[in-house]
């Protein structure tokens, strides 16, 4: 007996911190800080890291995914932010998340998303709103046996710039249902929509907002800065943080100009300014501006702004031997059944329309779609 004890006493004090290390590693979640190199992060975030402008988000590619909590930090929309949630390429899904912990709801995206075959899961996340679109990543809980992969980006990347009619506004999954996130999806291609709505691309005030976009999209804030107590100053926008660097780039703004009676000189002007500041940022990319679709009136042709203008600063860019700028031209493109008769601004299945219109252009001017995501699932 004597001899027997010692030994299994020994057998425990071996067997315990094996025992013990397996326990931890089979029941203690994963967790991922913000700062990891395997977040893939797009759109505009502060150092906090907090979101600014709609469509903003990150994606992670997660093998043995079943479990992911967002811990969110002091800078989030108070009360809540309405964020859209995709497993595998799927459908977003809104979910609405505030400061603390938020766990998102994967089993109920499955029946939307594409067979979970391999293992591999790819999530992405980003911000629906124009405002209220705050969202303060501390860092992610994972469940155990969790395992990060690298995402890959897409080599298509589109970069969008405008105003409400970009953004998505009135739509109840704001600018995920918006042509410019369809047409991106379309393409299977990564994007950024710095787009305001209410915002002239001269920089005024306009609707709220205190400046227009020739000077907003150079910060990493939206206009709605202003509008808070922790944040209300603007930083630069370091463009070397969108990777990869827009390969497209599709500027659709005049509306707020038009409707503050900005001439059509000085907006011409204006766009050609903002055209050679662009240039500095995106040195040879393909620049597609739009006309006005107009807005679309229960009876008569819609209303247009800056007729011709367009035209004129698409010629001037040409004449200063910048061919890559293009015009788009959407005349007809949008009626008055394609529209919210409240607000004259297009409806979910109107955005659906103008997104099938530009891809089409798109395949007409020369862009494929890729055939595959980058990065499977
Ligand atoms: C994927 O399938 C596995 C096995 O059926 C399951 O355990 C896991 O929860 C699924 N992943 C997600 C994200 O739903
Ligand atoms: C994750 O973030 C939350 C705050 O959102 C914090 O309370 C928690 O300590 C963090 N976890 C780790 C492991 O850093
Ligand atoms: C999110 O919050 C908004 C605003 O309170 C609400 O209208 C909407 O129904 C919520 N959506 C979900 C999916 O909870
Ligand atoms: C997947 O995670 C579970 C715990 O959630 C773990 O038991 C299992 O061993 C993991 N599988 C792999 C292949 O890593
Ligand atoms: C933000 O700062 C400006 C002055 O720069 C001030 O007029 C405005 O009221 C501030 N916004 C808030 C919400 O305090
Ligand atoms: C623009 O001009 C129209 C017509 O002159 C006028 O009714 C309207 O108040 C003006 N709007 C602004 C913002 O100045
Ligand atoms: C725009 O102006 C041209 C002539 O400059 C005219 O032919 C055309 O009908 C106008 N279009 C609209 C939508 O007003
Ligand atoms: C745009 O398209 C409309 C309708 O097809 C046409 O009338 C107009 O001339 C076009 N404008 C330009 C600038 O090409």
């Amino acid at each position: 007996m004597a001899f027997i004890l010692p030994t299994l006493g020994l057998l425990i004090a071996v067997l315990a911190p094996i025992v013990l290390v397996r326990a931890d590693a089979s029941t203690s979640p994963i967790v991922v800080q913000n700062k990891d190199p395997l977040i893939y992060y797009h759109g505009r975030w502060d150092d906090s890291p907090g979101t600014w402008w709609a469509g903003s988000g990150f994606k992670i590619h997660v093998e043995n995914l079943s479990s992911m909590t967002l811990n969110l930090g002091p800078h989030t929309t108070s009360l809540l932010a309405s964020i859209g949630v995709s497993l595998n390429y799927g459908d977003f899904t809104t979910v609405n998340v505030s400061e603390g912990s938020n766990t998102l709801p994967l089993q109920s995206l499955q029946s939307d998303s594409e067979e979970n075959t391999t293992g591999k899961n790819v999530i992405r996340i980003n911000t629906e709103g124009w405002q209220d679109n705050r969202i303060n990543l501390e860092n992610i809980t994972l469940n155990s046996g969790a395992k990060v992969l690298p995402y890959k980006p897409s080599r298509l990347a589109f970069q969008f710039i405008g105003d409400s009619l970009s953004a998505g506004q009135y739509l109840p999954k704001g600018v995920d249902q918006a042509w410019p996130f369809l047409v991106s999806e379309s393409f299977k291609a990564e994007h950024v929509v710095v787009a305001q709505p209410g915002a002239a691309l001269t920089d005024i005030v306009s609707y709220g907002n205190v400046h227009g976009v020739s000077y907003q999209f150079f910060k990493t804030e939206d206009t709605g800065f202003y509008y808070t107590t922790d944040h209300n100053y603007t930083t630069p926008w370091d463009f070397k943080k969108d990777v990869p660097a827009a390969t497209h780039v599709v500027s659709h703004i005049g509306a707020n100009d038009a409707s503050q009676n900005i001439t059509a000189n000085a907006f011409v002007d204006t766009y050609l300014d903002f055209l050679a500041r662009l240039r500095t940022v995106y040195v040879h990319q393909p620049i597609f501006v739009f006309t006005p679709w107009g807005w679309p009136q229960p009876t008569g042709p819609n209303s247009f702004y800056y007729n011709g203008s367009y035209t004129e600063i698409v010629n001037e860019r040409h004449a200063v031997g910048d061919k890559d700028v293009f015009l788009v031209n959407t005349t007809g493109w949008v009626s008055y059944e394609d529209v919210f008769p409240d607000n004259i601004h297009p409806t979910v299945e109107g955005h659906q329309k103008i997104a099938g219109l530009f891809e089409k252009w798109l395949e007409g001017w020369g862009l494929q779609p890729e055939k595959e995501w980058a990065t499977p699932a």
